[in-house]
């Protein structure tokens, strides 16, 4: 059987509300075909412009297994390419931000413009010309602030996408932020099935007692209104200030503002803000969080005081490389108006928590004796709505290929 007829035999054996069959959750084929027919065709959130302020600013990543650059030109303009040299194929740009006037590749110092043009190839014949060799380009897209690449030829629609978020998150004011911590986890567990525990709160109250005192952790899908009234008085505050509440959403994204817990205004150990030079003046800063989320990877908190991105890369079939960021008001003051600790204690719990959750859950997925089970509908629902998205790609991926 070809791996695309295993994929899909997999897709056909699964049943609508159950967690996936164990070969998509385990094999060497399917984090093949995730690579392909998701990761690489799909609209990836990879981090924020103020990464890459600057020209010559360069944000350089994995996107799965394949290195991309972010770069700002002379022009101004953010431009991404793949990150493989068109000599012998050498990652030109090292992981992470770096800035440089022009991009040299380490290995024989070919030497390519912001733009990605060749402009030096040294010793080379006299037949060859350097306009054959530039830098292949990528898909980039800011929205608001935030960053997302896309490798495929024709990326999926991204307008409507940028029309939801803009008018939410603008008030966030993205663009006078600076990055005030990044960490990174190596989870070893399939990709979906860290992306699952993040589309659910149903293990936060017994196993996230930090986060459960912020965040209502009981609610459905979009924290639709409760009985108190909590969700519509927060609702009416929100219209007074001005502040759009969405919701959102589209196939592969979805935002809203909604309230933290009574007496609570931040995500943070204690609820309270973390960072005094507020990136939110309107009602002290007391504006909920603002939570928008993309398949297949990444979802954000957008707070007062700060804002959170969670973002996922498969890295094996069952292991998982997990970016963190955090990002503050330009002109907060470390040490002054926060203390990183602080800003990062409650998400960094979190996160170490559910890398145990999620390393355990792909043991017992390992199982001879693993039988897919089904989905709470109350609380996992989101994780239906992650699951139901990835099967259709899936399949519409199967389905382009006119195999199986
Ligand atoms: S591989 Fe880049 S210059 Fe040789
Ligand atoms: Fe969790």
């Amino acid at each position: 059987m070809s791996d695309l007829s295993h994929i899909r035999s997999l897709l056909n054996a699964r049943r609508p509300g159950h967690a996936l069959p164990q070969a998509l959750y385990t094999g060497a084929d399917a984090f093949d075909f995730d690579l392909k027919a998701i990761f690489w065709r799909d609209w990836i959130m990879v981090g924020f412009d103020i990464e890459v302020a600057t020209p010559g600013a360069t944000l350089s990543l994995d996107v799965g297994t394949s290195p991309v650059v972010i770069v700002r030109g002379r022009d101004g303009a953010l431009r991404a390419f793949h990150n493989s040299c068109r000599h012998r194929g050498a990652m030109v740009c090292a992981p992470g931000r770096r800035q440089s006037a022009r991009l040299v590749c380490p290995y024989h110092q070919w030497t390519y413009d912001l733009d990605g043009r060749l402009i030096t190839a040294r010793r080379m014949q006299d037949d060859f010309d350097p306009k054959d060799h530039a830098l292949r380009p990528v898909h980039v897209r800011s929205v608001a602030g935030c960053l997302y690449v896309c490798l495929a030829d024709e990326p999926p629609a991204f307008e409507a996408f940028a029309e939801g978020l803009a008018p939410l998150l603008a008030v966030h004011d993205l663009k006078n932020a600076k990055l005030a911590h990044e960490a990174v986890f190596v989870e070893k567990a399939n990709w979906k099935l860290v992306m699952e525990n993040a589309r659910e709160c149903y293990h936060c109250a017994a196993k996230h007692p930090h986060l459960a005192l912020t965040f209502p952790t009981d609610v459905k899908a979009h924290f639709a209104a409760d009985e108190a009234g909590r969700v519509d008085r927060f609702n009416a505050r929100m219209e007074r200030a001005g502040l759009p509440i969405g919701p959102t959403m589209g196939e592969w994204w979805q935002a809203i503002r909604f309230p933290l817990n009574d007496g609570v205004i931040s995500m943070t150990m204690d609820g309270k803000h973390a960072v005094s030079r507020l990136m939110v003046e309107a009602e002290g800063g007391d504006v909920g969080s603002l939570r928008w989320a993309t398949e297949p990877n990444a979802f954000c908190h957008a707070l007062g005081d700060h804002v959170f991105m969670f973002s996922a890369q498969p890295s094996g079939p069952m292991e998982t490389v997990v970016t963190a960021k955090w990002l503050v008001h330009k002109d907060a003051v470390e040490g002054v108006d926060y203390h990183v600790e602080s800003l990062v204690a409650l998400w960094l719990t979190t996160n170490q928590q559910d890398i145990e959750l999620v390393e355990n859950n792909q043991c017992g997925v390992r199982s001879l004796g693993y039988t897919p089970g089904p989905y709470c509908e109350d609380a996992e629902s989101l994780v239906m709505r992650f699951t139901d998205w990835y099967c259709q790609a899936a399949g519409r991926f199967i389905d382009g290929q006119g195999e199986a």
